[in-house]
């Protein structure tokens, strides 16, 4: 019976790690660029699933948001569906080897490669006074995550691109210094890679403003944020989206939570207006979550479960990462 994570990888199945930040409740995009394709991994992988804390804290979080965040995200991966039965679920900062390779790999990553990335730019040119070392070295880290698994599919969405990017070249530039350790990695994309702000369709859904659905939201808001929803102009439902992003947004959001191709959709309003449409998908969106919210609810009431998937998480994740931070090491000449 090849169903735990150790019997996939003795059979050969590839590994796959990702990582979410517990700053706030996950949204929309969140769940359709990676943590519903996490969840459908877990049939044919050895899937391994870090609650990454020590990536939330290069935005300054208060520390009583850190763990309640942090408990939170825990909460919503379990009530969506992450099993701990078939998977590794775990918080990063209970693994200690991620932050010991992370500093290893900063001693063979160049500052360019690094202080080019969008991401990084971007977001030191909204806030200067986040321009600390730990948001350069946001992708070290990142890379430290998925190669002490030795993790080869990694689903993300697609602003991540550019920091598997640098982990491919970190991971490289090691195996061409030390010796062949590392194995290239693969980005998982979904269709919906890149879900877009209700608000502003130019700009993709992130977890400040009322401009995403969080998953923390009620079926009421649901409703009401999808009909507040800016459409463009003309009134055709229709999938185009240099012509009309805010459109193309909701139907990828309806396709992907109705499992309907977005070309049946399209029929479904042909001669209808926005009203009727976004009232379905208003509809769709908050039935889709209803049996999440109430998972949740029970979850929230039973810490012992929670922290014991956790500890045991944590113990499963260290006895792989140790591992391989111990050939990194041997490899490089540590006394050990
Ligand atoms: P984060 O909340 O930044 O830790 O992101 C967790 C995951 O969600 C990452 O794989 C992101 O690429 C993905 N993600 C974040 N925002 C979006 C979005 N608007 N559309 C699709 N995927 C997203
Ligand atoms: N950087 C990712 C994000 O902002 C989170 C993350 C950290 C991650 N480590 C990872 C994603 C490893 C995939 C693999 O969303």
């Amino acid at each position: 019976m090849a169903n735990t994570p150790a019997d996939k990888k003795a059979s050969g199945k590839e590994t796959v790690f990702s990582g979410i930040k517990p700053t706030a409740r996950p949204h929309l995009g969140n769940y359709l660029g990676m943590i519903k394709q996490a969840v459908a991994l877990q049939e044919s992988y050895q899937c391994i699933y870090g609650v990454v804390d020590l990536h939330a804290i290069t935005k300054p979080q208060k520390p009583e948001e850190l763990t309640q965040n942090t408990r939170d995200i825990v909460l919503d991966l379990l009530a969506l569906g992450i099993d701990p039965e078939r998977s590794i679920l775990f918080v990063q900062s209970h693994v200690p080897a991620h932050s010991e390779l992370a500093w290893i790999f900063n001693s063979i990553t160049p500052i360019s490669w690094l202080d080019r990335l969008g991401p990084y730019k971007e977001e030191t040119a909204v806030n200067s006074q986040l321009n600390q070392v730990g948001i350069l070295d946001y992708p070290v880290l990142m890379t430290a995550d998925i190669l002490l698994y030795k993790a080869t599919c990694v689903p993300v969405g697609e602003d991540q691109l550019p920091h598997i990017d640098v982990a491919n070249e970190i991971a490289k530039r090691f195996n061409h210094l030390f010796g062949k350790t590392f194995d290239p990695i693969k980005p998982l994309l979904t269709e919906a890679k890149r879900i877009m702000s209700l608000a502003e369709p130019k700009k993709k859904m992130s977890k400040s403003g009322d401009a995403g659905i969080s998953l923390g939201d009620s079926a009421d808001e649901i409703r009401k944020k999808i009909k507040r929803a800016v459409t463009d102009s003309g009134s055709e439902i229709r999938y185009s989206p240099g012509a009309k992003p805010a459109v193309s947004n909701l139907l990828t959001i309806y396709g992907e939570l109705s499992g309907k191709p977005v070309a049946d959709i399209e029929k479904m309003y042909a001669g209808k207006g926005y009203a009727d449409f976004k009232n379905d998908l208003a509809q769709v969106v908050a039935d889709y979550f209803a049996d999440f919210r109430a998972r949740r609810a029970e979850l929230q009431n039973d810490r012992v479960y929670v922290s014991g998937v956790l500890a045991d998480g944590a113990a499963r994740a260290a006895a792989i990462a140790d591992k391989t931070l111990k050939e990194v090491k041997a490899k490089m000449g540590f006394l050990m």
